[in-house]
């Protein structure tokens, strides 16, 4: 292990040992909580396991597959998660920013799926406009395929732990844009498609436990802004806010979808896949990461991606009627998230803050005269 200069100046800074110490601290207390749980319960949850019929395409009679949309496919619990779903039938569009991991992870899949039905989109979820083009080049193929213009699950999962700050061009922080807005907008550009489907659809975003150390909200966006020009980024609150962004904002959908219209076939369900040994530590210095995970290892915290990303699945494939709830633990465990991301004027709140980006979407949209 080479310790080098990176790494001491992150040992001396608040934020890694909020990492260190309270993440940890928070992941036990989560897992403490779902097992006490089960105990006090008098007839034990089931561990379920959901599997998932292939839907009937209703005009033909010929089975269609479902098409599943997977954001940040090409590491970690995005490329689990794309293996997995193309096993259960799925036709899995794979959406990453290297066309180069992209290509492999498409190779790996046919390796062990071969009739799975694959198709990758370079996007950079950082971008806005790259998302735009990306609505328009989905669209074409779905029109090409002689595909039904629907989609039937949207996995939110692409995510960064950035250390530093870093400033995207549509001028926000990179990690909100990454983690949080792209979610947003992503979701807000399907919707449609998503509500079009002739079978029940769901959106399933992967948060994160660390969500519950977010206490003090100032959630502004066009504050992160600011917040990444200063010199001080503190990085692991920033994550933490990120992913109770997505919490609050998931939990408004639902709110909002069902409200519109009670029988909705649309499901929004907030996933927590607890700690995983993924590339999500790539920007920390390789001896810190890899002593976190080896120690997480030890604790018996540490899960692989294949065994992390079945609380995933598990949301993906649960029936409808578990929509709003918060999956944690794998084996169609749930439990609650924090309180602060059930706070109905919060979330509110935060929708209305977040409405800047449709202002700059527009902006996008409209062409230029
Ligand atoms: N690992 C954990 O312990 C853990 C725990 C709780 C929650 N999570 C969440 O799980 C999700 C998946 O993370 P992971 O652990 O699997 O990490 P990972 O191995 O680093 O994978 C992240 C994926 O997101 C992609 N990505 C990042 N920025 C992107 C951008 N601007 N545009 C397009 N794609 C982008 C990456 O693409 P490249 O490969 O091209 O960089 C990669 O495919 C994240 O939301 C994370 O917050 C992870
Ligand atoms: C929904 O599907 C129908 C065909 O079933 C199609 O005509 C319509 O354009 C689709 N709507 C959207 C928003 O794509
Ligand atoms: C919304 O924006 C206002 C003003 O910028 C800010 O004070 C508030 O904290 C934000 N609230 C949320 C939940 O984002
Ligand atoms: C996912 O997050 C996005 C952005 O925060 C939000 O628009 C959507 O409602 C969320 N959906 C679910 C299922 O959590
Ligand atoms: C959801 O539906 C299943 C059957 O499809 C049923 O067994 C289960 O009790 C329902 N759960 C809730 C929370 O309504």
């Amino acid at each position: 292990m080479r310790i080098d200069r990176a790494a001491i100046e992150m040992v001396l800074s608040r934020e890694f040992w909020r990492m260190a110490i309270i993440w940890p601290l928070t992941l036990v207390y989560c897992y403490a909580r779902l097992n006490l749980a089960a105990l006090f319960r008098r007839r034990p949850l089931p561990r379920q396991h959901f599997r998932r019929c292939l839907v009937p395409d209703s005009a033909g009679g010929d089975f269609k597959r479902p098409i599943c949309i997977i954001t940040g496919a090409t590491s970690g619990l995005g490329s689990a998660a794309a293996r997995a779903l193309a096993g259960e039938g799925y036709n899995v569009v794979l959406v990453g920013r290297s066309a180069e991991s992209l290509h492999k992870t498409i190779q790996e899949i046919k390796l062990e799926h071969g009739d799975a039905q694959l198709k990758a989109f370079q996007v950079d979820l950082s971008s806005l406009q790259s998302i735009m083009k990306f609505e328009t080049s989905f669209k074409q193929w779905l029109l090409d395929s002689d595909l039904h213009p629907s989609v039937q699950l949207l996995i939110n999962n692409a995510g960064i732990l950035a250390t530093s700050a870093r400033l995207t061009a549509d001028g926000f922080d990179q990690m909100i844009q990454t983690n949080y807005i792209s979610a947003v907008v992503l979701t807000s550009i399907l919707l449609p498609l998503i509500k079009n489907s002739t079978s029940p659809s769901r959106i399933v975003n992967v948060t994160s436990f660390t969500h519950r150390c977010a206490s003090n909200l100032k959630l502004d966006c066009k504050k992160f802004s600011h917040m990444a020009i200063s010199k001080k980024y503190p990085f692991a609150s920033i994550y933490e806010y990120s992913k109770l962004c997505l919490l609050l904002f998931s939990y408004e959908l639902h709110r909002q979808l069902h409200a519109e219209n009670p029988s909705s076939k649309v499901s929004v369900i907030p996933v927590d896949p607890g700690v995983v040994q993924t590339n999500i530590l790539r920007e920390v210095p390789p001896c810190l990461s890899q002593l976190a995970f080896r120690v997480l290892s030890f604790l018996h915290l540490l899960q692989s991606p294949e065994v992390g990303v079945s609380s995933i699945i598990d949301a993906a494939l649960a029936p409808s009627n578990v929509s709003g709830e918060y999956f944690f633990g794998g084996k169609g465990r749930r439990m609650g998230s924090s309180s602060l991301s059930y706070n109905a004027k919060v979330s509110a709140e935060l929708w209305l803050n977040t409405s800047i980006i449709q202002e700059q979407i527009n902006l996008l949209r409209s062409p230029i005269s």
